[in-house]
């Protein structure tokens, strides 16, 4: 970059022409001054009008000469902090461990970085002006690529998380994490893109066998618990019949713990099959309301602390699978109970409107901030801190819920303040 500096074609200009009238100014002064016998020509009113001009000639160069300097001197500045700029740039992009392309607005290929030729088993000789969908055979003619940086790029600037999947021919199929972003340079505003290239491809089969593993698990920790509850029921009648009421009691706290286990190995089995897409729904027609009281008579039985209350509007015929909506409902007042170990008051209650019915479950409980609300629905998400650890639980009820609601075509949504409780909610669309 330096090398091109115009110092090199300003120099020798003003100079070759600074002598070229020094040779000028000599042959036309010098003649004069034997001429006419004089000592000095110092004298400016002895100058002929043509000597006074290359004088003058002469001061202008001189000057052009310094400014040209000045200039040359100002270029070198520029320069030098252009050079620095572009280090940086270049040390980022060799410095990022993913791949990274820059490409100019053609999707031509200006630079790419180590991790780049890597991944991808290219060369920076086949790679450096080249058109992206050209590289290495065309592989990367990839129709998902063209539309994101020909359609959505240019309109949203930047991309984040998209994920393409391709097979290249020569590293196999592979899925990739994209990220672009829009750079305008320069006053002509030509723009640049920056797209970054994220191999997720051993990740997602890890995750995948990591799935696969839990699915494996659960169904086989189902079995031996199923047996166990059945010889529980048995011992129980046993004791029951023999009045050992003491056994009685020990058996059912021992039943009611085995349900809490098979509540968690249903979870984890749910959310592999919502991972593979493999939840099914058996939908049908049934009274809104009688559901939720079903259900609410159901959990009043597992609290003494909490009254439930029910302030439900007159029931409708919803279409959906009734046992999914209910363990949505159960998931929400188990959460209620739990959350709110200090009251004593948990408010179910519906609302229907020609097109909706909503239902909302409220708590007064520890509550939730906004920003834990906006996560609350994620996978394996659960609230930090430390009175949040004293509460058990996996951090998948709500996922699973939501899930079910939005197969639903429904909407889900918490409305809370931290330490005053929250409210729970979803809609379902009302079927005509
Ligand atoms: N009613 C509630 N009040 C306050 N926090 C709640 C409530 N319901 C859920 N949460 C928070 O959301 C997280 C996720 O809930 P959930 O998916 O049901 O998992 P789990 O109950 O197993 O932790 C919980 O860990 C808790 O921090
Ligand atoms: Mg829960």
């Amino acid at each position: 970059m330096k090398g091109k500096h115009p110092k090199t074609a300003l120099t020798p200009a003003t100079d070759n022409l600074q002598k070229a009238i020094n040779v000028k100014a000599d042959m036309d002064i010098t003649p004069l001054a034997f001429q006419k016998n004089s000592p000095a020509q110092s004298d400016e009113s002895s100058h002929t009008p043509r000597q006074e001009k290359i004088i003058k000639l002469k001061e202008a160069v001189e000057l052009t000469q310094e400014y040209t300097n000045e200039i040359i001197s100002e270029l070198d500045v520029t320069n030098e902090e252009l050079t620095i700029t572009r280090d940086y740039a270049d040390a980022i992009i060799r410095t990022v461990r993913g791949p990274l392309l820059v490409l100019n607005k053609d999707l031509r290929i200006i630079s790419a970085n180590e991790a780049f030729y890597n991944a991808f088993k290219v060369a920076p000789n086949d790679t450096e002006n080249r058109l992206l969908y050209d590289l290495g055979n065309r592989q990367w003619n990839i129709p998902k690529l063209r539309i994101l940086l020909e359609e959505i790029l240019p309109e949203k600037n930047t991309i984040e998380d998209f994920v393409v999947e391709h097979d290249f021919k020569d590293i196999g199929q592979k899925t990739m994490l994209l990220n672009a972003r829009t750079l305008r340079q320069g006053p002509d505003k030509t723009s640049l893109i920056l797209l970054a290239i994220e191999d997720i491809t051993e990740r997602q089969q890890l995750e995948q066998q990591k799935d696969e593993f839990v699915s494996i698990a659960s169904h086989e920790l189902k079995t031996p618990i199923t047996s166990v509850k059945a010889y529980t029921q048995i011992l129980g009648q046993r004791f029951r019949k023999a009045k050992d009421m003491k056994s009685v009691e020990l058996i059912e706290k021992m039943d009611s713990q085995l349900d809490k286990l098979t509540d968690l190995i249903g979870d984890l089995l749910d959310v592999t099959k919502i991972e593979a897409g493999r939840i099914q729904f058996h939908e049908s027609h049934f009274d809104f309301n009688d559901l939720v009281e079903e259900t609410v008579e159901e959990l009043q039985r597992t609290t003494e602390k909490h009254q439930i209350k029910q302030e439900l509007q007159p029931s409708r015929m919803v279409y959906g699978d009734r046992d999914r909506l209910g363990q949505v409902l159960i998931n929400f007042l188990t959460n209620a109970i739990k959350y709110s170990p200090h009251a004593n008051k948990i408010i179910v209650s519906t609302l229907v409107d020609k097109d909706n019915v909503t239902l909302r479950v409220q708590d007064f409980g520890v509550g939730l901030s906004l920003e834990d609300q906006a996560k609350v629905f994620d996978r394996f998400y659960r609230v930090g801190g430390s009175d949040q650890a004293t509460y058990p639980g996996l951090g998948l009820g709500l996922y699973i819920a939501s899930d079910i609601i939005k197969r639903h075509k429904g909407r889900v949504w918490v409305e809370s303040l931290k330490a005053k409780g929250s409210t729970f909610c979803f809609s379902l669309p009302m079927t005509k």
